[in-house]
């Protein structure tokens, strides 16, 4: 908590939870520490509804839509798990000579590739496209570089992600793209036939970290460090050992093995303050 909040008071300092859910993060946080300014930002109302439900008389977490709705303040620590796979994305398929997008053609109902120009590709993918071998789909998330804007409004931002994803070094192994469905808890490949044919569902992707660090880098903020959920677990445990019963040693190190989660989530800190000397 020391990186966090060294020289600064909490009266200063908000804690945000993006993408709150059902509130587990918030909830804990705010019962953890009282003191705290904590905020769930939720777009969805009824996932809203239940969080508000199980407050139980905690009253230092606000439930917001968005992040524009907390008032500034000079410090935040933000904190997303699963939030950025649950991002709007454009999905592109670079070929030999052209990158393609894909659209939904309502003549005749399907999605396409349809050829774009350098000028419609954003920024992070130009500077990237050099690293995405011919013939591979891959996503990008719209909405990413707002999102650092926003953050700008806090004056020194600490962002914690945990995300399945991966970054451009990898992206041999996903040549058919990530975006993935999920309907009452089963998992649909080829999501966007089943939309298509008018079912609706969850879609999700793999997060592109390289992406991710772009759009961050071009708003002033810089990765401390991104690596796999498996490392991140173990090499915590190191370091604190007796915070943990065995119980809790075990579950966190089941987490960790690869074939788990250890491997597919990885862990980012992010942020606009340099790092300290
Ligand atoms: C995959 S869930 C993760 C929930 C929670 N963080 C957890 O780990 O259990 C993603 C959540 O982010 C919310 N969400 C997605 N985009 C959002 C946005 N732009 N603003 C606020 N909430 C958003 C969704 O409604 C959903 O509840």
């Amino acid at each position: 908590m020391s990186l966090f909040t060294e020289g600064v008071s909490k009266k200063e300092a908000v804690f945000i939870d993006l993408g709150a859910g059902f509130g587990e993060f918030s909830i804990f946080f705010a019962k953890n520490f009282p003191d705290a300014k904590v905020f769930a930002v939720e777009a969805s109302k009824g996932r809203q509804e239940i969080i508000r439900n199980r407050l139980c008389g905690i009253s230092n977490l606000s439930i917001v839509s968005s992040l524009e709705e907390i008032p500034k303040s000079e410090f935040a620590i933000v904190f997303a798990n699963e939030f950025f796979d649950a991002q709007v994305v454009r999905v592109f398929r670079k070929n030999e000579e052209f990158c393609e997008e894909l659209y939904y053609d309502s003549l005749l109902n399907k999605f396409v590739f349809t050829k774009v120009t350098a000028s419609e590709l954003p920024a992070s993918v130009i500077k990237h496209l050099k690293d995405i071998p011919d013939n591979t789909i891959f996503e990008f998330e719209t909405d990413i570089g707002e999102l650092f804007r926003v953050l700008r409004r806090f004056n020194k931002v600490w962002l914690l992600i945990i995300d399945y994803g991966f970054q451009i070094g990898e992206i041999e192994r996903f040549r058919e793209g990530t975006l993935v469905g999920f309907k009452d808890n089963l998992f649909i490949n080829n999501p966007l036939k089943r939309i298509v044919d008018g079912d609706i569902l969850d879609v999700t992707h793999q997060v592109n970290f390289t992406f991710l660090n772009e759009e961050a880098r071009q708003n002033g903020f810089k990765f401390f460090f991104i690596k796999s959920l498996g490392s991140f677990i173990v090499e915590y445990l190191e370091d604190h050992l007796q915070s943990f019963s065995i119980e809790e040693r075990n579950f966190l190190l089941k987490i960790a093995l690869p074939h788990f989660l250890g491997d597919s989530f990885k862990v980012a800190l992010i942020s606009n303050r340099s790092k300290k000397k």
